[in-house]
């Protein structure tokens, strides 16, 4: 369990629903990850949480943006970081996709194939590119492998034809995965990395930067059979910076550093305060008798990654009262989908016995792609509220 002290105060003080962010928090992850990777510039992934109050804050902290579509960059430049601090990080986009950035002044564009390249240079003449390299995805809640990267060989290709159609070969990116818990997938993509920046050198090619993706983790998930989840930070950041000295002894000409972290900057600092719908008890088709706590909020208005982790809940109305009898329950939203429920029916959560329509429930560690996933009103329940915790006079985590 990971939540702030300020936003265990927030959520005590909301007497109904909302998803309540802790902006002084969200900005001293940011703090923190800038000390644990001196020498990498922050771009963050907005996807993870594209809210003005998010981005406005972040900028204001020197971050950049990675922004995944021509609206991401309108709204990254309305937050007000410099056009330079943003780049175009999707390797996914239309011909229009391309010149509109273009328009609105972006330089640097994420590639992974040829065919992307040559749009580039035709609707965003003179651009910078980096290729994006596959990883496998192992270790990751959300491997984000196959459907983006190039095989080292063709990523040589991909900066080649860069070159020879008037682009800057500026850059080599990854992503490890998304919630990745192993520091073993850090260490093979700098091995990955250092292989192709060597093999670029021997063609003349020589990236400024290096951009490490997204990928660290948050630390207050449970896995979808409901234990902690528990990624080994501190190696990963060790292997990070050991990777980046490396990568600096294989390049022949200065190298820069980005990252991408979208998860871990947001997901901890971001609670919701729901309430209880119902719990019921009902024989199943097998004749088994089953608890279903149903909430006011699931898979379609906030919790959409509920059926590969299991977010931590409270009850504070029975924590108040010392009611401690619990019992075994399937967690669900509130809508008519079957698919809006905690994955695995045998890994069931311990709710209170009691629990009774109305009563408040917190949903911790929830703030990363809960408002960016959230349905426009799926079966009529619309998208929480959002408040803020902008000043928080006291600090500190339970962890
Ligand atoms: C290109 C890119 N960068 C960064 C991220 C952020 O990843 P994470 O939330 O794991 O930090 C993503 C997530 O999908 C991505 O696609």
């Amino acid at each position: 369990m990971y939540v702030t002290t300020p936003l265990r105060e927030a959520l005590a003080a909301a007497s109904e629903d909302q998803i309540v962010y802790d902006l002084p928090g969200i900005a001293g992850r940011y703090a923190a990850l800038t000390r644990e990777l001196p020498g990498v510039s922050l771009r963050f992934a907005m996807k993870a949480c594209p809210l003005d109050e998010v981005l406005t804050l972040l900028a204001g902290c020197g971050a950049g943006f990675d922004a995944a579509s021509p609206q991401e960059i309108a709204q990254a430049l309305g937050a007000g970081a410099p056009v330079e601090r943003i780049h175009y990080g999707n390797t996914i986009k239309s011909d229009r996709n391309i010149a509109e950035a273009h328009r609105l002044g972006i330089r640097d564009y994420a590639t992974d194939c040829v065919e992307d390249v040559l749009a580039i240079a035709a609707h965003a003449p003179g651009a910078r590119v980096f290729c994006r390299l596959a990883t496998d995805g192992e270790g990751a809640l959300w491997g984000l492998s196959r459907k983006f990267g190039c095989a080292p060989g063709d990523a040589l290709t991909v900066l080649e034809t860069a070159r020879a159609t008037g682009l800057t070969p500026a850059g080599l990116s990854v992503h490890v995965g998304s919630q990745q818990m192993t520091a073993e997938a850090w260490q093979a993509a700098f091995d990955r990395l250092a292989d192709v920046l060597a093999a670029l050198g021997r063609r003349g090619i020589h990236p400024d930067h290096i951009n490490l993706g997204g990928g660290l983790p948050a630390l207050g998930y449970r896995d979808r059979y409901g234990r902690p989840l528990e990624p080994p930070l501190d190696k990963m950041f060790a292997v990070i910076r050991e990777g980046m000295r490396r990568l600096r002894a294989v390049a022949q000409s200065p190298l820069d550093f980005r990252m991408e972290p979208g998860r871990h900057l947001v997901a901890d600092h971001g609670a919701i305060r729901a309430h209880v719908s119902r719990l019921s008890a009902r024989r199943q088709a097998g004749g088994e008798r089953q608890h279903w706590l149903y909430l006011s909020c699931g898979k379609f208005n906030g919790l959409y990654e509920m059926d590969a982790l299991q977010y931590t809940l409270e009850f504070p109305a029975h924590r108040a009262r010392g009611d401690t009898e619990r019992v075994p329950a399937v967690v669900a939203g509130p809508t008519c989908d079957s698919d809006d429920a905690y994955a695995h029916e045998r890994a069931l959560v311990r709710v209170p016995r009691d629990a009774a329509s109305g009563d408040p429930v917190w949903i911790l560690s929830c703030g990363a792609y809960a408002t960016s996933y959230t349905t426009r009103g799926f079966n009529g329940f619309s998208p929480l509220p959002h408040t803020w915790i902008r000043d928080s006079a006291r600090g500190g985590a339970d962890g």
